[in-house]
């Protein structure tokens, strides 16, 4: 989010050609709606893609463009979209997931520009109001400043720290290299990111610095944010941000490539796991809530790392222990968004697109967004809307989950405590809520992974390995090493996934697993000695 900025494009339009999704491409599918040849159909082999969100669909475009049509897509909600869901609060429609896109050459801006998605460009910390919990507004514009430095600081010292193959550390004490030589004392953690302006890095990764890896963190936000560019598009799509996916699906999918309303509950690869036959037996079988089982040839599995750390899913026989240990290495972390929207007529919350919120507890509502910026402001979001968004994450957001106990209410009653001190002099008008409570959520089980500090490749390369002799994959955000925790990273590993399948039926019986069988670590146990 900070000004890292260093590409310049030579023009959006041309970045945007050499980034066109294949099936956007006029020549690549003339007739996308006609049915295969049912011969060639018949001896393809049969692919399930369990889940429809970005990754889902991406995947099953990948096959589609490249003539395996005998896919199925498996999704347990009514429609196509996953973390892309929206909600609607004061008759306008607003995001309860995803809400932005970051840069200019993101695929996901392709898609979002091709279907005619509304966005505007949102200036986030250029435009920023600070409140305290105690004395309601405070300027914290040198706090800020400072973060934001302290930020791109840690960013630029994990570049060289990946030159040097220095270890990788939590971001909290990423400081190391930066200490002035005159000081004595052991690396600490970078004040900085603490209270006040520290919330701002938990907004990005929904974990505080100490949970979070330093390196993983530093190239995710350069791969997005350096790559891409820095502009932060909002959604104001009032179809929702889910639009641009639906009407992507709309292009080359055809009724029967998908189900809606089916929960997978199993999945028995007992077969696969025994040969490595590829003749299309289907020998894989994926049995839904509803008792019916479908059969296939392979299993893309798109659910998030969530739903596979909570075992939503019964893999029979049990995953490898590989598998296991990488589902367990990383993070689910949970953002929740809530949503407010105000009675009466007067404007008297902040002028700026956001506000900070520096609370003595650290996740507690930090960030606020105004949907409703005077009209002179540029650009405009939703005018007259009367709606502000308050943004909870890590504990804090776990802790307004059903999980806890809470309830609306409960949410409620944080809600107005936090805009009674930001707003100390107001009589508050009447308001509602709405949020969707992402950590108890069985189709997700919180908002997007984070890497924390002791995550290995060859433990990511075992999250995002087949296994069965290639049958069973896995793909979604978090098989994204570059771009993790984004829609951007979805795309991406959706479509890698679709391409290693379609190798691997290629390769037929010489189709192999690709994990790491015992991850790299510390280089055994130190050796004792008369010194210690
Ligand atoms: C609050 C929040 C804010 C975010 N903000 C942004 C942002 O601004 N920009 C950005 O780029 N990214 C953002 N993200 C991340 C982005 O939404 C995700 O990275 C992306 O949507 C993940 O796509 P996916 O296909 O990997 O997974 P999903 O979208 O989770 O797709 C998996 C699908 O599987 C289905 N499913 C799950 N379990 C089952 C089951 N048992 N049976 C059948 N179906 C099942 C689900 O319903 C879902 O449709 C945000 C996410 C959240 C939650
Ligand atoms: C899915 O279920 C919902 C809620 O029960 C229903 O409204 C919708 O029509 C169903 N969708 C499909 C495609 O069956
Ligand atoms: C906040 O303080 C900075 C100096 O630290 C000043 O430049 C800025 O104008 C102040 N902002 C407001 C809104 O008063
Ligand atoms: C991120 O990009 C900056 C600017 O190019 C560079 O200095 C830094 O080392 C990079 N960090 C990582 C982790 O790649
Ligand atoms: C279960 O759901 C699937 C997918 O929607 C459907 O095809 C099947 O007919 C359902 N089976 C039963 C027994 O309802
Ligand atoms: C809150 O919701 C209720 C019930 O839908 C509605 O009558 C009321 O007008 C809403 N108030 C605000 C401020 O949105
Ligand atoms: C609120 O009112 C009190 C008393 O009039 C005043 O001292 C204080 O500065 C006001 N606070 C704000 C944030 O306007």
């Amino acid at each position: 989010m900070v000004q890292l900025s260093f590409y310049l494009f030579a023009g959006l339009l041309a970045s945007l050609n050499a980034l066109l999704p294949v099936s956007a491409l006029p020549t690549s599918d003339p007739h996308p709606r006609s049915s295969p040849d049912p011969a060639t159909h018949r001896s393809q082999p049969r692919i399930l893609i369990l889940g429809a969100g970005v990754s889902g669909i991406i995947a099953a475009r990948t096959l589609h463009s490249h003539g395996h049509s005998n896919f199925l897509l498996v999704e347990a909600q009514g429609e196509i979209g996953g973390r892309l869901k929206s909600g609607t609060i004061g008759g306008h429609t607003i995001e309860y997931g995803a809400n932005w896109i970051q840069g200019t050459v993101n695929p996901i801006l392709c898609l979002a520009l091709k279907h005619g998605q509304k966005t505007v460009n949102n200036g986030l910390y250029g435009s920023i109001t600070t409140y305290s919990d105690t004395d309601g507004p405070v300027n914290y514009s040198a706090t800020i400043a400072a973060a934001d430095a302290a930020f791109e600081a840690v960013v630029t010292e994990a570049g060289a720290q990946i030159t040097h193959y220095g270890p990788d550390l939590s971001v909290r004490v990423s400081s190391i290299s930066q200490l002035p030589s005159s000081d004595t004392s052991l690396p600490s953690f970078r004040p900085q990111l603490q209270w006040p302006a520290g919330d701002r890095w938990d907004f990005e990764y929904a974990q505080t610095p100490s949970q979070t890896s330093w390196m993983a963190s530093s190239w995710a936000h350069n791969f997005t944010f350096n790559l891409y560019g820095d502009d932060n598009f909002l959604n104001i799509d009032q179809r929702g941000y889910k639009h641009f996916i639906q009407a992507e699906a709309a292009t080359f999918l055809r009724p029967q490539q998908i189900v809606y309303n089916a929960t997978v509950k199993s999945v028995d690869w007992s077969r696969a796991h025994a040969t490595a036959t590829h003749s299309g037996q289907n020998l894989v079988a994926v049995t839904l809530a509803n008792g019916t089982t479908l059969a296939a040839d392979y299993v893309i599995c798109t659910f998030s790392l969530g739903v596979l750390q909570n075992d939503e899913v019964e893999w029979v026989p049990r995953l490898p222990d590989w598998k296991r240990e990488a589902i367990a290495a990383f993070t689910m972390a949970t953002y929740t968004k809530v949503f407010v929207h105000f009675a009466g007529e007067d404007r008297f919350w902040f002028d700026t697109e956001m506000a900070l919120y520096a609370s003595s507890r650290r996740g507690h509502y930090p960030l606020w967004q105004s949907l409703d910026v005077p009209a002179d402001h540029k650009p405009q979001f939703l005018p007259g809307s009367r709606i502000l968004f308050g943004t909870v994450t890590g504990d804090d957001a776990l802790e307004i989950s059903a999980l806890s106990g809470a309830t609306e209410g409960d949410v409620r009653a944080n809600v107005e405590e936090v805009l009674r001190n930001m707003f100390p002099n107001t009589t508050l008008p009447a308001f509602n809520i709405t949020y969707h409570d992402w950590a108890a959520d069985p189709l997700f089980h919180g908002s997007y992974s984070n890497f924390p500090p002791s995550w290995d490749p060859d433990l990511h390369q075992n999250l995002r390995s087949s296994v069965g002799h290639g049958r069973l994959r896995w793909a979604g955000e978090a098989g994204s090493a570059t771009w993790f925790g984004f829609l951007h990273g979805a795309y991406a590993d959706g479509k890698a996934t679709a391409l290693e399948l379609i190798e691997c039926i290629r390769l037929g019986e010489k189709c192999r697993d690709d994990f790491v069988p015992r991850p790299r670590g510390p280089r055994g146990a130190p050796v004792w000695s008369e010194r210690g």
